[in-house]
């Protein structure tokens, strides 16, 4: 048994493959997994339901603060409409404060945990052992997302798919507090021409490598 939990940070953009490469790695190293942009979603989801405005951060805050754990298994949780509410209330710096401790705590946890998100290596576990960015297209990112909705019976256009992965990432990169971009020491993983075996196997060797180093 470790003394030391053994923290795998994955972030990256929209559609990415970061959740499907997260998974993968908790599943080769035996650890729990959480998918933070579930989080942010679950505020944004509890703001909308209170019919409220995403966009106000004091509302948005208390959601945080008292967040109702029961919307993370709510069917419009992962909607493209309840992605565009996650964004907004993750820019408020009082939404991040309010769930820093939940993800910290959880990638506290013995042996280990794998954590997804947009911050990860940068803000929540700076000091993970192994930080994956994981990256893709504009372009290749809205086709993979296009090709899930039309399997869930969406017929939106590429375009308008591409134009929403626009902007989220213009939001999430660009905002004041906890920006997505790059730790120093995360390695890069761009998933444009690969198929997903292949960026998994990718994503294992290059964490193997940085486990060896720092585990
Ligand atoms: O990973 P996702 O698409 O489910 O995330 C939804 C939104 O939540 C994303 O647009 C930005 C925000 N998010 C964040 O700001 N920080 C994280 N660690 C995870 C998600």
């Amino acid at each position: 048994m470790r003394r030391a939990p053994l923290i795998i940070a994955v972030d990256g953009p929209a559609a990415s493959g970061k959740g499907t490469i997260a998974r993968a790695l908790a599943r080769e190293y035996g650890l729990p997994h959480l998918d933070t942009g579930k989080l942010y979603r679950a505020v944004g989801l509890a703001v909308r339901l209170a019919g409220g405005d995403p966009a106000d951060a004091v509302r948005a805050e208390a959601h945080a603060r008292s967040l109702d754990t029961a919307l993370l298994d709510d069917p419009d949780l992962m909607s493209s409409a309840n992605a565009e509410n996650a964004s907004i209330v993750s820019a408020h710096p009082g939404v991040r404060a309010a769930l820093l401790d939940r993800q910290r705590a959880f990638a506290a946890q013995l042996p280990g945990a794998v954590l997804d998100g947009r911050d990860i290596g940068t803000v929540i576990a700076p000091h993970a052992h192994a930080k994956l960015f994981v990256t893709a297209s504009p372009e290749e990112r809205a086709r993979r997302r296009h090709a899930e909705l039309v399997r869930g019976g969406d017929d939106r256009d590429l375009l308008s798919v591409l134009a929403d992965i626009a902007a989220r990432d213009a939001r999430d990169s660009n905002r004041a507090a906890a920006p997505l971009h790059r730790a120093d020491d995360a390695a890069l993983l761009d998933t444009t021409e690969l198929a997903i075996d292949s960026a998994v196997q990718r994503a294992i060797a290059l964490v193997a490598a940085a486990v060896a180093r720092t585990g």
